[in-house]
């Protein structure tokens, strides 16, 4: 069957699972990544940004990297250095290459710019805090209808891990989140639901470093200290979490999802940054903004990942 190529753009925050999902992006021959823009969230603006750099550096590519929001639209940053390291990539040894581009264009001008250059064809995968994504919105009120659809690392239709109902990216910025999810652009939502599931274990990292790659040695050294905190909560490996929407984008096959109404709490202290869904209650809501992933064939997904590490 003839194969899609989708021009695509990743707003992140480098992070060591958004990491390895760059890595897939890369490798996977049905992405064609345009660019990559930086967000605050699991790490600071400053890190995040060198983060995309030094990801170059590892990749010998030089995907175009923008930097963006150093702080939520309206609240204080939230960062993750128990999971990401204090630089957000596990503190692993990566120098930033020396012919990196530091490119003065914001996040959300390059963005725009790309979505005009692909009208309606451009998918924009988001794996951080959607602050970056509200910012060229709010500014390009064209910018929803112009891009394909939006794929997102964020929310849950059951859980947290950041409150027992809020998943971290939305709970960062929810004011971004609601402008998003309200914005009329199809989101196809990779939630805790789906996310969890996708479990690296330490038998696949020993695998990929085995293959002696300064990609897969990469991915065992990065994951080091995601995986002390993991195994804290009894997970027996470290969640892909960023790798979903990319795998979801090139392997719709390997899911399970389920179209439905997204809607984002902004007010209550309880349950601040919630995804409330429409997909287990009678009420429903008017319109079926998402497709809501739950479930992964979780031995097909990690093969296909260490695939693309491998091919690196
Ligand atoms: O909740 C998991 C999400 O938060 C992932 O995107 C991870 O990188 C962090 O940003
Ligand atoms: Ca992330």
């Amino acid at each position: 069957s003839e194969m899609n190529t989708y021009p695509v753009w990743i707003d992140c925050d480098i992070g060591v699972d958004d990491a390895i999902a760059i890595m897939a992006a890369h490798a996977l021959p049905q992405i064609d990544l345009l660019g990559i823009s930086t967000t605050c969230g699991n790490a600071s603006q400053e890190n995040t940004y060198r983060n995309a750099h030094r990801l170059n550096g590892l990749l010998g590519t030089d995907y175009p990297v923008y930097r963006g929001a150093a702080s939520p639209l309206c609240r204080e940053l939230l960062t993750a250095s128990h999971f990401h390291g204090n630089d957000g990539l596990g503190d692993v040894d990566l120098p930033v290459p020396p012919d990196a581009v530091y490119r003065v264009e914001a996040a959300w001008d390059a963005l725009y710019e790309a979505a005009v250059k692909y009208p309606h064809e451009l998918r924009l995968i988001a794996l951080g805090p959607l602050t970056n994504v509200a910012t060229a919105f709010s500014k390009y009120p064209d910018l929803p209808e112009l891009l394909h659809s939006m794929l997102i690392m964020g929310g849950a239709a059951v859980g947290g891990n950041v409150t027992p109902a809020a998943e971290v990216n939305i709970y960062c910025d929810p004011e971004a989140a609601e402008l998003v999810f309200d914005s009329g652009v199809h989101i196809v939502m990779c939630g805790l639901d789906v996310t969890l599931k996708a479990l690296l274990r330490p038998a696949d990292w020993d695998e990929l470093a085995a293959t002696g790659t300064r990609a897969g040695k990469f991915v065992r050294d990065c994951v080091q200290c995601a995986w002390q905190f993991s195994q804290k909560f009894g997970l027996e490996g470290v969640a892909m979490h960023d790798s979903c929407p990319v795998l979801y984008l090139a392997h719709p096959e390997l899911f399970r999802a389920e179209e439905a109404g997204v809607k984002i709490e902004t007010r209550s202290t309880l349950t601040l940054g919630k995804t409330v869904t429409d997909l287990y209650s009678d009420k429903q809501f008017d319109e079926k903004n998402a497709t809501v992933v739950l479930d992964v064939d979780r031995d097909r997904f990690i093969e296909i990942l260490k695939d693309c590490i491998k091919a690196i």
